[in-house]
């Protein structure tokens, strides 16, 4: 039989904080300022979303969608995994390209590596970090296949920053080749993809000058834009 709780217990309970208290009273602090700043902030967001785009980024704690755009809540759907991938099997990522183009209707789907991405060090590095390395099997495919270009580059930093900016151009390709972005051009549904990196050193966002609006601009936009990256070194971009 359970032993009825004392009034002692009972208010222990009542009074009990959660592990992550500094947490939940931030989120307070941050409703409380929010709605001062505009009554009904909550009450449209929760009415509706139609964000414009889509961000495919890297899971890195550093790298947060709405806040280095200066957007507020509600205006980018988001995606992320460990430097920002778009593997043509990964059910996640696909099913949220399908839920974003179909039904929200983005019209831009951005991918947006970072530089310094520990994910693209590993790799780099040959590092073993555990499961995580298959996953990063996909980013070794990418340095493979412009090995050429990245034996160019003698210190790791710009080799690193290199592997950062061809990975996001490789990842729109993935992007454009899916279904839902295809079907999507098919129906003449307006959706462009482009490639970002983001700078962790001044919070700049570098446009890698890929940007594609139709299956026939894919092959020419990753033309330009690696033959771009080709005549510039990795730091003079940022
Ligand atoms: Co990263």
């Amino acid at each position: 039989m359970i032993k009825p709780a004392t009034q002692a217990t009972f208010d222990e309970y009542l009074n009990l904080t959660s592990p992550l208290q500094d947490l939940l009273d931030g989120n307070r602090r941050w409703s409380a300022a929010r709605h001062a700043e505009d009554p009904h902030f909550f009450e449209y967001l929760a009415k509706q979303q139609s964000p414009k785009y889509l961000w495919i980024g890297c899971s890195d704690s550093r790298v947060p969608a709405t806040q280095i755009v200066d957007l507020p809540p509600g205006e980018i759907f988001v995606q992320r995994n460990v430097a920002n991938v778009v593997a043509h099997s990964d059910l996640n990522c696909l099913s949220t390209i399908q839920f974003a183009v179909d039904i929200l209707k983005v019209e831009h789907i951005i991918i947006v590596g970072h530089y310094g991405c520990g994910g693209i060090q590993a790799v780099l590095d040959e590092r073993r970090l555990g499961l995580v390395d298959n996953w990063l099997r996909h980013v070794g495919d990418v340095a493979e296949k412009h090995s050429s270009m990245l034996a160019t580059l003698d210190v790791m930093a710009l080799r690193n920053a290199r592997l950062c900016e061809l990975n996001a151009i490789e990842q729109v390709t993935n992007t454009c080749r899916t279904t839902m972005v295809m079907d999507a051009w098919e129906r003449g549904q307006k959706l462009s993809v482009h490639a970002w990196c983001y700078s962790l050193d001044n919070g700049h966002m570098n446009d890698l000058n890929m940007h594609v609006d139709s299956r026939a601009a894919l092959q020419p936009a990753y033309e330009n834009a690696l033959q771009r990256l080709m005549r510039l070194p990795a730091a003079q971009q940022r």
